[in-house]
């Protein structure tokens, strides 16, 4: 068992700390965030996740703990893992302010520290950040030079926001970018116990991964909403159409679901990203661009269909079920939700919205611009037209009728029709 600190205590951080934890590895969380830090050590998860706050109520008595304290961590461990956020800044390039602030702390560390230590990122950083910026920082403050005072890795993360906990358990491969032998090898012993196959390579090829494989699953998404848009312009069932492409083993179902776009952490600010360095590096992305410009769109789709239906929208209330970008999260990051409400509140909507998880968050961005209700049922009532935006199970069977006029828009295909009584007025976005 292995010695490990964590910093950046976020989706991918926490969830990684309790991985390792649940592995049977020592793990030392670190975050700037002192109410972060409070909420673990008492074993409260600060997101939420399904089965997180079940392994740190037994991790947090026996391997995993939480601290403000860098150096104390990387002291007591062998190996760190950055896991700080990465967002998009102006124009969609890589923000790396907190990878370098880390960077510069782990160098001033490392100078003191005399046993051998390991640097793996796994944020999400753009190919050749690990080398041009995170080595040189760390070498700059420490006075120890890559590889032979120190190892290197990167180890992007997969998971999925919604089912991270058993996305970091049973990923579908581990890649290991390292700088040198012993480095990777550190790394790979970590994962000894996971049944994925592991794929070592260089540095920038691992991060490289990372985004395309964002990029490509962003692409479908795109692809199959502007293929919904035509359908159902042309009366035709999307999901009958990706169900039958999907079949075909060489395209696979999955992210074939046509809705109101991609959001959350992640695609957006990766794709933006590796447009953003293609320009720079005299490539034009015209495919990658079209995505973004294809899921800019489809909020307003959402938006006009509405209109154009249930119009004039003044004084109409409209109940929105769903904020989160995606089920199973409270993460509202460039969650279409956002586009979509504020144009209707321009329009003279009053909404009335619900979500299993998301208010929290939710109520930091539309502040009382809305309302919200404590449950699907209660948002129901009083409204015009039930809005559903995110795919969370339980709207799949509440009951519509309670509403004053019994009309569903689902953007999501989440509403068991067959169920639905008579009278309930029901469209989709793309069939
Ligand atoms: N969220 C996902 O689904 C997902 C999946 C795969 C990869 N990623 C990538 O992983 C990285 C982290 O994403 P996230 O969603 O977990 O981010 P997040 O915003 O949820 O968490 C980042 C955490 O880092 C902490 N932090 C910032 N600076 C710090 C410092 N100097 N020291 C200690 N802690 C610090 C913040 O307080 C915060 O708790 C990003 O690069 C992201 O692109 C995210």
């Amino acid at each position: 068992m292995m010695d490990i600190s964590i910093v950046g205590t976020g989706y991918v951080g926490l969830v990684s700390a309790a991985g390792f934890a649940e592995k049977g590895h020592n793990v030392v969380c670190v975050d700037v965030d002192e109410d972060k830090v409070e909420l673990i050590n008492n074993k409260k998860s600060p997101i939420y996740e399904e089965g997180l706050g079940e392994i740190l109520s037994v991790v947090c008595d026996r391997n995993l703990k939480a601290t403000t304290d860098l150096e104390s961590a990387v002291n007591s461990t062998e190996v760190t893992f950055i896991c700080v956020g990465t967002p998009s800044g102006d124009d969609g390039v890589v923000d790396l302010r907190y990878i370098r602030g880390v960077s510069a702390d782990l160098g001033k560390i490392l100078s003191k520290k005399d046993s051998y230590h390991v640097i793996v990122v796994k944020s999400t950083v753009i190919p050749g950040s690990t080398e041009d910026v995170v080595i040189p920082l760390v070498e700059k403050n420490s006075k120890k030079k890559a590889s032979s005072d120190f190892g290197v890795a990167m180890n992007p993360e997969f998971l999925r926001e919604g089912a991270a906990v058993e996305d970091f358990a049973n990923p579908d491969r581990i890649v290991i970018g390292a700088l040198d032998q012993k480095s990777g090898d550190m790394v790979e012993q970590i994962y000894f116990d996971f049944t994925a196959p592991v794929l070592r390579t260089n540095v920038k090829t691992a991060e490289m991964i990372k985004y395309t494989a964002n990029s490509l699953l962003a692409t479908k998404i795109s692809f199959i909403n502007e293929i919904g848009n035509m359908c159902k312009e042309m009366g035709i069932d999307v999901y009958d159409v990706a169900k039958g492409v999907g079949m075909d083993h060489r395209i696979s179902p999955s992210f074939l679901r046509a809705g109101p776009g991609f959001g959350g952490s992640c695609f957006p600010k990766d794709v933006s990203a590796l447009v953003y360095k293609a320009n720079k590096i005299g490539i034009k992305p015209i495919l990658l661009e079209s995505v973004l410009k294809v899921n800019s769109m489809q909020p307003l789709r959402v938006f006009e269909l509405v209109k154009e239906k249930y119009g004039p929208l003044e004084g109409v209330q409209i109940s929105v079920l769903g904020l989160a970008f995606k089920p199973g999260t409270d993460d509202m990051r460039y969650s279409p939700a956002i586009s979509i409400i504020n144009s209707l509140v321009s329009s003279g909507a009053k909404i009335m919205a619900y979500d299993p998880q998301a208010i929290e968050n939710a109520k930091k961005i539309f502040g009382d611009s809305i309302e919200f209700a404590s449950s699907a049922e209660k948002a129901l009532k009083d409204s015009s037209l039930a809005l559903i935006l995110t795919d969370w199970e339980e709207f799949k069977n509440i009951d519509y009728s309670v509403m004053k006029e019994k009309r569903v828009f689902d953007t999501r295909k989440i509403v068991k029709t067959d169920l639905l009584p008579d009278d309930v007025e029901y469209e989709g976005l793309s069939w």
